[in-house]
């Protein structure tokens, strides 16, 4: 049975049962608490939490689900997978134990064909009433009773909870032990797992959190895994070999010539290179682009380990292209959204493959580096600073750094590294919380939801009116208080607000709320959750109680340069997706007061010429004085009439469209001008790389670009005044000056090294004589730099032929001092090896040094210690050669 086919009886199954069909959510979760979504029932946690009415009291879905906590053990074992579909029955207040065990039971065994005798269900250790149910369709013996660990599921973050019953499938004697599933689970597979949701947790590790209280109804929540189901009935090893993976492993087995089966090594990367590349394409495909943090970095990491693995499978060339080729025919069937955008999907990829291949160049050299100077420390370690920088700095990952260390001899300070990696977290995680509003736990947002309803916004047809205050948050832990007063900071809600809290890219609004005796101060408008505006303000004068009716005044002047820049980037991404195709859609935005940075997806650089020719059709548009229009529409009303956006497949069908006059048409919830010329004027500054396949432009709109453009007027004029040109002979005349100073630099340097040679006559000249040896150790011209000295020695060497002869060099700056020692062979036969000679005189330095026989360079950070340094080598020579 086909997986598509597995997937249409699943949703027919509980459509039959009063169940509304709905479709997968992004992958980008909406969940602040959550990177991806990671089960089926994500998308309906606030339905279950009773945060929002239920749409429907029965739903059902095919979840894209992503977990990357056990990535290690992805490929290795059967089961493991980042990418899966969660199959879904939901009960939101509605049906409960007694139906939805008959329904599963129904479904695998007469839509999937199960024999009753394979099955076995667990049921959580106090739960008599599922029990009892299960003894109607199953013999005692084959239901088990299991703890916490098995049988109570919960998100892992606070949230929704509940006790579970788990259904599994006996694959026969020859998979393991007799006994049941709490004796085997490798012979005795889960297949699905229905949840009870009644009650709802709060924060805590593993199963240390407190039962906050019971939910408001009592649900329903299954999952059955698409894959594992499908490697049930397709009769395979393992999920990678079912029908919508296994052309993709197949593919990655032809690039890299390794025969699949063959190798038990080789079949785990192959695996990994066919789980990673899917995952990746879905995860682009809900508009997630490679980057160093969130799910950026979690997109990039999956890449990044698939290039690794067909690198260790022995592939060198580029492989993404057709590595993504074979997944969007694989899913292509079921998830529209990546054959739509094929092209733009698996450009992304092949970006990041090529920028990761460079990596792994300009990496390894750093390795290289590295390891040279690790291996002549003590204990050849190589240092966490080093791994971290090499992790940090050039992308290279832990495990491929520990790979080669191994294969160079070396360990690797790994405690160090994870300390550095920790320090960074920390500092990332504490930027973050200075960003949250009033650093509120988002379990503060829900009474007040509850209690006042959602904000209603009015923003895009006044920016001023009267409303009611329904909430004041207060204090470090955002707990909810009556009143403010003077100098308070608050988290401010309203009933009715014409403030447009951030949202797709614009900034938010400020201005002032007015009250009897009073005024506050609004710093910034966040929504941080669905439907809920909070202000944070400060109290400038008086007191403000809730429920007290105030006047909310958008800062009207600010607002409108944020709807010019929102206007124009819109009118930028049109201009960009007609001069370079429609694979140039918008990757993210910015909009502020006068100006504005647009993200797009494109594999290169854009030439300049395209860039003059998109301000050039850009600024035309502003002259033709377009209307700017809003409606709200269905979204598949809104596809249909061509909308840009990244449809996906969100609930809530109405969207709002923007069009500017016939030029651009988008999905938007933004604030924008009335008509296209009261941008005045758009001019785009700089160009650059943000990720690969993502290049970002940064722009003014309105006075900003006039005065832009003016000010590089008069930058002009002064330099044409300056080098007595016109304008249009200056980039001929400074390219002119550029090479005369460089070749004067060249000069220069020549002459200075010319000088520091001419001392090595006069120094070879006064060799000391001890003990047949000749010896010059001496401290170099002030300003020799260490190569110059390096260089130096091995000239003074050279003038003093086949003699045995030890040279010795000192230099001193800012708190260092060095020696270079070069010897002859003459030298070495009697014993005297240059790195032995630079150990032993570094120590004269405070520090410490090594090298080859006949050249070696240590330091210190004792400048004074120099002569006794030179001191040294003197009687390493006399103990030598008994001189
Ligand atoms: N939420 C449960 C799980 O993820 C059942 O859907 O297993």
């Amino acid at each position: 049975m086909d997986t598509v086919e597995i997937r249409r009886r699943f949703l027919a199954h509980f459509a039959d049962r009063g169940h509304t069909v709905v479709p997968s959510a992004s992958l980008v979760a909406e969940d602040p608490t959550l990177l991806l979504v990671n089960a089926g029932m994500v998308p309906f946690k606030p339905y279950f939490l009773g945060d929002l009415p239920a749409p429907w009291r029965r739903a059902t879905s095919v979840q894209k689900c992503i977990r990357t906590v056990d990535i290690e053990n992805v490929g290795r074992t059967a089961r493991h997978a980042s990418f899966f579909q969660m199959c879904g029955n939901f009960s939101f207040g509605d049906y409960f134990k007694a139906e939805v065990i008959p329904y599963a039971f129904e479904l695998l065994t007469a839509g999937f064909g199960f024999k009753e005798a394979d099955l076995w269900a667990t049921v959580y250790h106090d739960d008599d009433e599922a029990e009892q149910i299960w003894r109607t369709l199953l013999p005692p013996e084959r239901i088990q009773r299991r703890g916490k660990e098995d049988n109570y599921w919960s998100m892992g973050v606070p949230g929704p909870c509940g006790p579970c019953s788990e259904i599994y499938f006996d694959r026969g004697p020859a998979f393991g032990r007799d006994g049941g599933p709490i004796a085997d689970e490798e012979r005795y597979l889960e297949v699905w797992n229905l949840v009870f949701m009644q009650f709802e947790r709060g924060p805590g590790a593993g199963y240390d959190y407190p039962i906050l209280r019971d939910l408001p109804s009592r649900n329903i929540d299954t999952g059955l895994g698409l894959e594992r189901m499908a490697t049930i009935l397709q009769g395979v090893d393992n999920l990678y070999e079912i029908d919508i993976s296994r052309p993709v492993l197949d593919r990655a087995s032809e690039l890299t010539g390794k025969r699949y089966g063959a190798d038990p090594a080789d079949d785990v990367r192959l695996r990994v290179v066919a789980d990673h590349t899917r995952t990746a394409a879905l995860l682009i495909a809900d508009g997630v682009v490679p980057s160093n943090e969130g799910r950026g970095y979690v997109l990039r990491r999956i890449l990044r380990r698939a290039v690794r693995n067909v690198r260790l499978l022995g592939g060198r060339d580029p492989v993404m292209a057709d590595l993504f080729d074979a997944s969007v025919r694989a899913l292509g069937p079921i998830y529209p959204e990546l054959t739509d955008r094929e092209v733009a999907i698996t450009q992304i990829a092949v970006g990041e493959e090529g920028s990761f291949l460079e990596t792994l160049r300009t990496g390894t050299t750093i390795f290289d580096t590295a390891a040279a100077a690790a291996k002549t420390s003590a204990g050849a370690v190589l240092p966490g600073a080093d791994a971290f920088k090499l992790h940090d700095t050039y992308g290279f990952p832990i495990d491929l750094t520990l790979e080669m260390a191994a294969e160079a001899g070396l360990a690797v300070d790994e405690d160090g590294f994870r300390r550095l990696m920790a320090r960074q977290r920390e500092a990332a995680k504490a930027d973050r919380r200075g960003r949250r509003i009033g650093n509120v736990d988002l379990s503060v947002y829900r009474p007040l939801l509850e209690r006042s309803g959602p904000t209603v916004f009015t923003g895009y047809t006044e920016l001023e009116r009267s409303s009611r205050v329904t909430g004041l948050l207060g204090g470090a832990d955002g707990a909810l208080q009556p009143a403010a007063v003077e100098g308070d900071e608050v988290g401010l809600v309203l009933d009715v607000t014409p403030f447009y809290a951030e949202s797709g890219g614009q900034e938010p609004d400020t201005g002032k709320i007015l009250f009897d005796g009073g005024e506050l101060e609004i710093l910034d408008v966040q929504r941080p959750v669905a439907d809920l505006v909070v202000h944070r303000a400060r109290v400038l004068r008086g007191e403000l109680r809730s429920g007290t009716e105030v006047r909310a005044q958008v800062d009207a002047d600010r607002r409108a340069a944020i709807s010019r820049s929102h206007t124009a980037t819109h009118l930028i991404h049109q201009a960009f997706r007609r001069a370079l195709g429609e694979t140039a859609t918008q990757a993210g935005s910015l909009n502020s007061p006068g100006r504005l940075r647009f993200d797009f997806r494109s594999p290169g650089a854009v030439p300049p010429s395209v860039l003059a020719d998109v301000e050039d059709e850009v600024n035309e548009v502003l002259v033709k004085d377009l209307e700017v229009r809003a409606f709200v529409t269905t979204q598949d009303e809104a596809r249909r009439l061509g909308a840009m956006a990244l449809f996906g497949e969100k609930y809530g069908d109405e969207v709002r469209v923007v069009d500017v006059g016939d030029y651009a048409r988008e999905l938007c919830g933004g604030t924008h001008v009335a008509r296209s010329g009261q941008l005045g004027s758009v001019k785009l500054l700089s160009e650059s790389s943000v990720a690969a396949g993502t290049r970002r432009v940064d722009g003014l709109v309105g006075i900003d670009a006039f005065r832009f453009l003016a000010r590089e007027h008069l930058l002009v004029a002064r330099l044409a005044g300056a080098l007595k040109a016109r304008p249009e002979e200056l980039p001929d005349r400074v390219a002119d000056i550029v090479g005369k100073l460089r070749d004067a630099e060249r000069e220069l340097e020549r002459v200075r090294a010319d000088a520091v040679l001419a001392g090595a006559a006069t120094l070879a000249a006064g060799a000391e004589d001890v003990g047949g040896v000749a010896v010059i150790a001496a401290e170099a011209p002030p300003g020799t730099s260490g190569d110059d000295a390096r260089k130096l020695v091995v000239d003074v060497r050279g003038r003093l032929g086949e003699r045995p002869a030890v040279v010795a060099l000192a230099t001193r700056g800012d708190g260092r001092a060095t020696i270079v020692v070069a010897t002859t062979d003459g030298a070495r036969t009697l014993g005297l090896r240059a790195g032995d000679v630079v150990r032993e005189a570094a120590g004269a330095l405070g520090g410490r040094g090594g090298g080859k026989p006949d050249l070696a360079q240590g330091g210190g950070t004792d400048p004074d210690g120099v002569p006794r340094a030179l001191g040294v080598v003197r009687a390493i020579v006399a103990r030598t050669t008994g001189g």
